[in-house]
């Protein structure tokens, strides 16, 4: 009996020996697996914040609601490194700031859709609609080759005559924008000359600039409010309210220029020469265009140059305050490339110092901050799989001061006295859906600043630089405007005849 007992407890032993042996060998390939899976998910997955449980991306995306796109941006980057993963809207987004992942998206064709919140869209008229924001990749296309057409060829050959008389115009009636105190309001003079030189090129309506930029600035506060918000947003009619109005005050603006060029075409005999909005109104003839097409590809191209010309001209009058010495180099170089004469259009490739200073101004404080697009089909950048669906942001701004320029958060025009590999420098982006408008954006800017440096040098209020300025980087960087007297500057006649007819320089 005893022989039975024992012979029971060996084999019970020996099947728990191996039993242990096998659990812990099951143990270990388990382990082994889990290594290596996360090894090589450490290998594959973008860093970002962790999932834990949901609250990861509702705390990104609150971030995002928060600050405002472009500040969570860099706060992602800053903490993550130069190729983040968050959520907006509970959706995957990367972030980059690398050159080469930026440069690989710019390039590709697969990444021409953008992303963004679709009631958002729906509120300012852009979704599937106009170009901007339009990610129905075939009418995109169609749309576009409308824009390319107006903005480069003639049309950016005249722009450069079209700046300076609207830039003269305004100039000329400076009390206007003028207060009490002698101090200027630039910021709105800028947007009348832009919207103005749109308003020449591509509608030619008679219109009032500055009832017209009222309604622009309340559609542009929309659009950057509306943009990323989550369905619930457009449900709380107390607070949409405000925005839908404020987009489609623009909106019936533009049906009512639109219908007021469409009579004019009517009523004219012979069309010497087509502009945008007649080319589009041609397009709707044909069949080819919706009148809603129409409408609001004029609207985005009325829209384009104010929001971003307009502020990257204020903060490069900002940035000459604070680099006098380059101020009196382009100051010189008009005098001896220019002379007394308007500036043509042929003159502006000799122009270096000021180009010099038009680029590290747009490097060093950028109006577009980031660009957003997504991925239409499954990709690898810089060995990160991106699936398809998955939104991207090109933090630019970033990018342009944390590789290949030495002392990046310094001001330095001697940055660009050499060229820069395009791959290290895209203030409009480049490929498929780059700023169609970013030939035209160099020729206005250097005109304007040509005409205004040549009659004005401005002196903004003491200690107002692009560094003490309260901004928003939201949609764009933008100065807050709620106390627009501080945005002020002087503006002193630069060269006044004297009585016997000589020019002096009456800067102070
Ligand atoms: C300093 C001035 C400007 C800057 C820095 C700028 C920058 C940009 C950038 C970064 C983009 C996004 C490009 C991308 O997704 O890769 C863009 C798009 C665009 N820009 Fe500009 N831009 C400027 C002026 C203008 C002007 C003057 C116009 C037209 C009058 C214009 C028209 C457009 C349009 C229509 C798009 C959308 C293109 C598309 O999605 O296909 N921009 N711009």
């Amino acid at each position: 009996m005893e022989q039975v007992m024992e012979g029971t407890v060996n084999i019970t032993s020996a099947v728990q020996g191996t039993l242990l042996v096998l659990t812990g060998t099951l143990l270990l390939i388990l382990l082994h697996r889990i290594f290596r899976a996360e090894n090589w998910k450490n290998q594959s997955a973008v860093p970002g914040p962790g999932w834990w449980l949901g609250l990861g991306p509702v705390l990104s995306y609150s971030r995002f609601l928060w600050m405002g796109i472009g500040t969570a941006c860099n706060y992602y980057n800053e903490k993550y490194g130069s190729i983040a993963r968050v959520w907006i809207n509970g959706e995957e987004t990367v972030i980059l700031s690398k050159s080469s992942a930026v440069y690989h998206v710019l390039k590709s064709n697969n990444y021409v859709g953008r992303f963004a919140s679709t009631k958002g869209l729906q509120c300012i008229g852009m979704f599937q609609q106009g170009i901007i924001f339009n990610s129905n990749i075939t009418l995109w296309k169609k749309v576009r080759t409308y824009f390319t057409k107006a903005l480069t060829g003639p049309g950016l050959q005249k722009s450069v005559d079209v700046c300076v008389s609207a830039t003269n115009k305004q100039l000329d009636v400076l009390q206007e924008f003028t207060d009490c105190s002698g101090h200027v309001d630039v910021l709105n003079l800028l947007r009348c000359i832009v919207v103005d030189v749109s308003n020449r090129l591509f509608l030619k309506i008679p219109l009032s600039e500055k009832d017209l930029l009222i309604k622009i600035h309340r559609y542009f506060s929309t659009w950057q409010t509306a943009l990323i918000q989550p369905d619930v947003f457009f449900r709380l009619d107390f607070v949409y309210k405000k925005h839908h109005l404020a987009a489609k005050e623009l909106q019936d603006e533009m049906e009512k220029l639109v219908e007021q060029k469409r009579q004019a075409i009517n009523n004219t005999e012979k069309l010497d020469e087509t502009d945008f909005a007649t080319e589009l109104i041609f397009a709707q003839n044909h069949g080819e265009l919706c009148a809603d097409d129409v409408r609001q590809c004029v609207l985005e191209m009325v829209i384009a140059a104010p929001d971003t010309l307009s502020i990257s001209l204020f903060f490069m009058l900002l940035l000459l305050k604070q680099n006098s010495a380059v101020e009196e180099q382009i100051v010189q170089e008009i005098r001896s490339q220019i002379g007394e004469r308007d500036v043509q259009s042929a003159d502006l490739q000799n122009l270096n110092v000021l180009e010099r200073f038009i680029k590290e101004s747009l490097r060093f404080h950028p109006v577009v901050d980031f660009i957003m697009r997504r991925a239409l089909e499954d990709d690898h950048i810089d060995g990160y799989r991106v699936a398809k669906g998955t939104n991207l942001i090109l933090n630019i701004g970033r990018m342009h001061k944390s590789e290949f320029f030495k002392k990046p958060n310094e001001f330095n025009s001697e940055n660009f006295g050499s060229s820069v590999p395009s791959r290290y420098f895209q203030p409009f982006g480049c490929g498929p859906r780059a700023c169609v408008g970013k030939h035209i954006a160099m020729a206005m800017t250097k005109a304007i600043l040509v005409t205004l440096l040549s009659r004005f040098t401005v002196c903004p209020r003491h200690g107002c630089t692009v560094s003490t300025i309260k901004q928003t980087n939201n949609l764009s960087m933008q100065p807050v405007e709620e106390d627009p007297d501080c945005l002020a500057m002087r503006f002193i006649p630069r060269a006044q005849k004297n009585i016997s007819g000589e020019t002096t320089d009456s800067q102070t």
